[in-house]
């Protein structure tokens, strides 16, 4: 009988030119014990040069609504918190933003808020336009669930790419967690997305509470099954203002594992060092980025509005302006060796 260890070397020597492993080979690399994990990441580490090479892309996060009419249990910004404030930025400042991005060397950016009513299809649409008009940024939208019209609409706009994230592969933990929201809809969404023409991205928290290894496996090879563009990947954060409030979120190694892993299933997608890893960790991006990660989205909201944006408790960046994240993003990624890019970084697919 193979050692564990052995296993874990053997399907890592697999891995580096062949993506397809079996949900059997995925729980061992996850059951990995932790002072073997590094062989995982810098597998992962070595996929990624392969496939995506030196180059970091970034893309600027313009947080533009937190009203959500939606109430996911884990997130802070659900609709029924009361103890937040509520903004929504104006055309204009979506403008401005998104002009600003472009000054500071973004070629992208990304316009997320939660599922706020205010800014149906023809509004986002207006923007987009607007934007499309007066720069050349690539443009990713990330604001929930639309109808296929309504996605439609969105992407006859310009939008290039959108982000949704599947949450939890678990059909049953799934409907725990969201009480306004349905799997198989979901699923729907990301294939209208798909057929639409949009650059897809998908993904999952790690450590959400309930999740098992199975699941966290499951959720890597539905990562896989969708063939997606894009795979955003972060720890679970406990906010106090929910009802999970008390759970234990996800850890950096098993996060790392569920980045390295993406990496190694999807070959050459584009994933994110996510901000929940860098919130979790100091050097969270950073290992994330060594780990099979070749993107990272540093905000570029207006600092007044960043404390309203807390999905999740102490996040990074709070007291930061658009143009101190970018110098200091820059500089952590030429720390690890790496390029920034000049170019959109559109899908590699
Ligand atoms: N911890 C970590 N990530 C969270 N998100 C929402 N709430 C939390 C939390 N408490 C993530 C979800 C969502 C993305 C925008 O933020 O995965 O899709
Ligand atoms: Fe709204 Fe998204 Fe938060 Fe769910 S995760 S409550 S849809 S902002
Ligand atoms: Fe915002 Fe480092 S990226 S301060």
């Amino acid at each position: 009988m193979e050692s564990n260890i052995q296993k874990v070397h053997s399907i890592c020597e697999k891995a580096l030119n062949d993506g397809n492993l079996s949900k059997e080979e995925i729980l061992v690399l996850l059951n990995c014990p932790e002072e073997y994990t590094d062989i995982i990441f810098q597998t992962a580490d070595k996929v990624r040069k392969k496939e995506v090479g030196e180059e970091v892309h970034l893309r600027g996060l313009i947080e533009f609504s937190n009203f959500c009419k939606k109430n996911c249990e884990y997130c802070g910004i659900r609709g029924k918190n009361k103890s937040i404030n509520r903004y929504r930025l104006t055309k204009e400042e979506i403008l401005e933003t998104a002009i600003k991005a472009e000054s500071l060397g973004y070629r992208s950016i990304v316009m997320q808020s939660g599922e706020d009513p205010f800014f149906t299809a023809e509004v986002l649409a207006d923007i987009i336009t607007s934007i499309k008009m007066k720069t050349d940024l690539a443009i990713t939208i990330s604001a929930g669930e639309f109808t296929y019209n309504e996605y439609k609409i969105i992407k006859d706009a310009g939008a290039d790419r959108y982000l949704l994230r599947f949450e939890t592969s678990s059909e049953e933990l799934y409907k725990k967690l969201h009480p306004d929201s349905d799997f198989h809809h979901r699923m729907e969404c990301l294939d209208n997305l798909e057929k639409l023409g949009y650059q897809v991205g998908s993904g999952f928290m790690v450590g959400l509470p309930g999740e098992t290894p199975e699941i966290l496996a499951d959720n890597l090879l539905l990562l896989q099954k969708l063939d997606l563009d894009m795979a955003g990947i972060g720890p679970f954060l406990p906010n106090s203002d929910t009802i999970l409030a008390g759970a234990s979120g996800g850890t950096l190694n098993n996060s790392l594992k569920a980045v390295a892993l993406a990496r190694i299933l999807l070959r050459n997608a584009h994933i994110p060092a996510t901000t929940a890893m860098g919130t979790l960790d100091p050097k969270g991006r950073e290992k994330a980025l060594q780990s099979g990660a070749n993107v990272v989205m540093p905000n570029v909201t207006a600092q007044e509005y960043r404390e309203m944006y807390q999905l999740y408790p102490d996040k990074i960046c709070l007291n930061d302006d658009p143009a101190h994240c970018r110098g200091c993003i820059t500089r952590k990624i030429e720390g690890l060796g790496r390029v920034v890019s000049k170019e959109h970084g559109h899908t590699l697919k």
